[in-house]
């Protein structure tokens, strides 16, 4: 072991180094122009995964964006872990708020400023460098493991679960491991049991085949965008629950236990609120904060257009409007179910006087395991050795669809431990990523082998 700690010592830069090179990359997946980039970080990490040792490094085409596979089974009677992460990133605009280039990585004190730094690419090479410095080192691993990354994770994987189903033989494993969630504070490691679940809708409203003069025809025409008004309007009472019907029939509630345990974390509403400069939170009646972050279903609007935008003013009922909307779901509500139900409540508020087009674009279900399998523990062990602290057992409002497909699918459970931190920005301007956790979750992921090769 103290040769591996003196080589993650020795290589403490290099790996920075390298970190900085795959940020460059600018593998957006929701934009086509950026195909060839998501080509060029497969090949990376493929040539990566052959360089660092791995075996059967190999890319599976899709219809999208690529898959990357490699593997090393030789520790036979061992446990094999099956590690999945998403090279691909989210767009970078609004571009002018960031205060370096997105895909310029720049190192301010602890943490290092790119696009993809926490989400997901510093996630995914804390495996990578983990796996080189035992193989290194050691010459072999204690533990067989599969490593899967794809690239279209932040447009829903689209791809993968297909791939999952076609090739469960190939992926088969004790248990899958992701890192590509948040701790709850600096210094402290966590696990995270369970993910919200999502579907993601756009609504299309038609009223007229052209846009309207509103002298003219105000007044005997209905205008699109009041109506999508009207209609989002009845999405949710004044307390915070949504009113789409059924909506709640499968929401599981979470257990007395469980109250407890998030009520021992410690959470400020304020600290939260003045951390994003929010006046005030609001969220669901009768719930506690982190019950309704985690453990409650939403419903927001992700955006709404229509009409004129441009300077000064113009007077016109224009002849359509569209909104992007979502819902983070809990267990055990089913996307589809939920998706079916709200396009079901919005025809039947759609006026006569307009035609509705809505589509369901992707989702997943949540996720939520118990905590006393011999792998989680064996996690436990392994990030409170790295970090000096004892773990937090978190859930997270965020989702990442694929997980529940493995449950199923490979019939494992799925850790997450994650290395990211509340303030990362993912998604955002100036993500970032903390370079102390970069290398103690390297750290974490070698004492993890070793935990997970004594089960
Ligand atoms: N890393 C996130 C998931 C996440 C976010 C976990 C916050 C915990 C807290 C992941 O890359 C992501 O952003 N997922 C999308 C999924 C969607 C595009 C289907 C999400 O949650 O919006
Ligand atoms: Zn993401």
């Amino acid at each position: 072991m103290n040769k591996i700690i003196d080589f993650l010592i020795a290589h403490h830069d290099r790996f920075e180094q390298e970190l900085i090179e795959i940020l460059k990359i600018p593998s957006i997946s929701s934009d086509p122009e950026h195909k060839s980039d998501l080509l060029f970080m497969a090949d990376f990490l493929k040539a990566e995964m052959s360089k660092i040792g791995l075996e059967n490094s190999t890319i599976h085409k899709t219809k999208g964006h690529p898959i990357v596979y490699s593997e090393w089974l030789n520790a036979p009677g061992k446990p094999t872990l099956l590690i999945y992460g998403h090279y691909d990133v989210q767009p970078v605009d609004p571009v002018d708020l960031w205060t370096s280039p997105p895909f310029e990585p720049v190192i301010k004190g602890d943490k290092i400023f790119a696009r993809g730094a926490a989400d997901d690419k510093g996630q995914i090479f804390i495996h990578l460098k983990a796996t080189e410095s035992y193989l290194k080192t050691q010459g072999e691993l204690p533990v067989n493991i599969k490593l899967l990354f794809e690239g279209e994770e932040e447009v829903g994987s689209t791809h993968l679960e297909g791939f999952i189903k076609d090739h469960a033989q190939m992926l088969e494993a004790d248990y899958v491991v992701i890192s590509d969630t948040p701790m709850f504070r600096e210094g402290y490691p966590g696990i995270t049991y369970g993910l919200r679940g999502l579907t993601y809708l756009q609504i299309n409203l038609r009223g007229t085949n052209t846009d309207l003069h509103s002298g003219s025809f105000g007044g005997l025409v209905k205008n699109p965008i009041n109506a999508l008004v009207e209609i989002l309007a009845q999405m949710k009472d004044d307390q915070g629950r949504i009113r789409i019907p059924g909506f709640y029939d499968d929401v599981l509630p979470i257990s007395e236990t469980e109250h407890e345990k998030l009520s021992q974390l410690p959470f400020s509403a304020k600290d939260f609120a003045d951390s994003i400069a929010a006046p005030a939170l609001f969220g669901e009646a009768g719930y506690g904060d982190l019950e309704r972050l985690w453990a409650r279903p939403t419903f927001d609007i992700n955006g709404i257009w229509g009409g004129f935008q441009g300077e000064g003013a113009k007077t016109v009922i224009p002849a359509e409007a569209h909104a992007k909307v979502s819902m983070r779901l809990v267990a055990n509500q089913d996307p589809d179910d939920i998706s079916r139900k709200f396009i079901a409540y919005v025809n039947s508020l759609v006026p006569e006087s307009m035609k509705a087009e809505i589509n369901a674009m992707h989702g997943g279900f949540g996720y939520v395991t118990d905590l006393d399998n011999p792998g989680l523990q064996a996690g436990v062990r392994a990030l409170k050795k790295a970090f000096g602290k004892e773990v937090d057992f978190l859930r997270e409002g965020g989702s990442i669809p694929i997980v529940k497909v493995f449950a199923d699918i490979i019939k494992a459970p799925v850790l997450l431990m994650g290395y990211g931190l509340p303030d990362e920005n993912a998604h955002a301007p100036n993500e970032n990523f903390s370079l102390t956790n970069f290398h103690k979750g390297i750290e974490s992921i070698v004492y993890f082998f070793e935990e997970i090769g004594q089960l």
